[in-house]
């Protein structure tokens, strides 16, 4: 478990949903997959406005609608995220975004709320706008995306900034840049870092150097790949997946202890950042 400022226990381990929600075609078989994700025992799920446009926030609304009528899961066992679009990010625009969101998940409540990246609309505006949704009982806390160091240095110093519960970034073994000083910034926080495009998209299921880490383990690539970042602290892993096999393959992730020299051996495939550069986004 993850912990965050407020004191509650987040999953290390969640569920992404880009790609979601995009073809009509494919609805049937999204509801189902979710429905296994909950079923495996996924908790906690990320999304956005901008997913299908609101395509991924109805299929995940018509699934959990389904797992809570047939007690697969309460409304508290569940953490859903989404997030706002940036020009959706000033004090009007973001009540309406919001209550969009909900209508679709069919829920009263989100329990976290994400700036999808930086835009032009004030921080202190979109703050405000935020603290206004806790206020209304529309979301529980509130989060960024897409921040690097010198972005959160500038909201913390915003009235209200500090409550920013969470950030969420690129990170993955290819991508490793947040580790230098992005995530101990976070760590010393208690603001977990949500790691997105955590098997760079599918990429690294085919890696030689995971895939010898992974014989040692009757595991696979991607859950080497995982588990890799699952070992790090205040990092919350969110890969995708619409795909009944993978999703398990992926939720088995949670299991695999990766040991020193594992680890040693990844570092040498995939160097840890010795300097600071600049957050890369997807
Ligand atoms: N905040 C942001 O700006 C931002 C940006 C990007 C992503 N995100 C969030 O982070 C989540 C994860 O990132 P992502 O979707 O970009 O990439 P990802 O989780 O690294 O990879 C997802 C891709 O890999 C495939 N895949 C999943 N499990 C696999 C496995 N075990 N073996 C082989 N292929 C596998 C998926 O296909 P199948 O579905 O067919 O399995 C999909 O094509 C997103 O879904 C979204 O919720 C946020």
């Amino acid at each position: 478990m993850v912990p965050l400022a407020d004191g509650s226990q987040w999953p290390a381990l969640g569920l992404g949903t880009w790609r979601y929600g995009e073809t009509a075609g494919h609805r049937a078989a999204e509801v189902r997959a979710l429905r296994l994700a909950l079923e495996c025992g996924y908790r906690l799920i990320d999304t956005a406005e901008m997913y299908g446009e609101g395509g991924a926030e109805a299929v995940i609304g018509e699934a959990l609608a389904g797992a809570m009528a047939d007690r697969v899961v309460r409304r508290d066992d569940i953490l859903v995220v989404s997030k706002v679009y940036p020009h959706n990010a000033g004090r009007t625009a973001m009540r309406k975004a919001c209550e969009a969101s909900l209508k679709r998940l069919g829920l009263h409540r989100l329990d976290l709320y994400l700036l999808h990246w930086p835009g032009n609309v004030p921080l202190a505006e979109t703050v405000a706008a935020f603290e206004d949704l806790i206020q209304r009982g529309h979301i529980a806390r509130w989060g960024v995306s897409n921040f690097d160091t010198g972005d959160l240095l500038e909201l913390a110093a915003l009235p209200g900034g500090s409550a920013c519960a969470a950030n969420q970034v690129y990170l993955s073994l290819r991508e490793r840049g947040p580790e230098f000083d992005l995530l101990p910034w976070q760590q010393d926080r208690s603001m977990p870092l949500m790691a997105y495009s955590p098997i760079d998209q599918g990429a690294l299921a085919g890696h030689e150097a995971l895939a010898r880490v992974a014989r040692r383990h009757a595991a696979t690539p991607v859950q080497v790949a995982l588990s890799a970042l699952l070992m790090l602290p205040g990092v919350i892993v969110i890969p995708k997946s619409s795909n009944p096999a993978r999703l398990r393959e992926n939720w088995g992730a949670g299991a695999l202890r990766l040991t020193a020299e594992d680890r040693a051996d990844l570092d040498g495939a995939f160097p840890p950042p010795s300097r600071k550069r600049p957050l890369a986004m997807l």
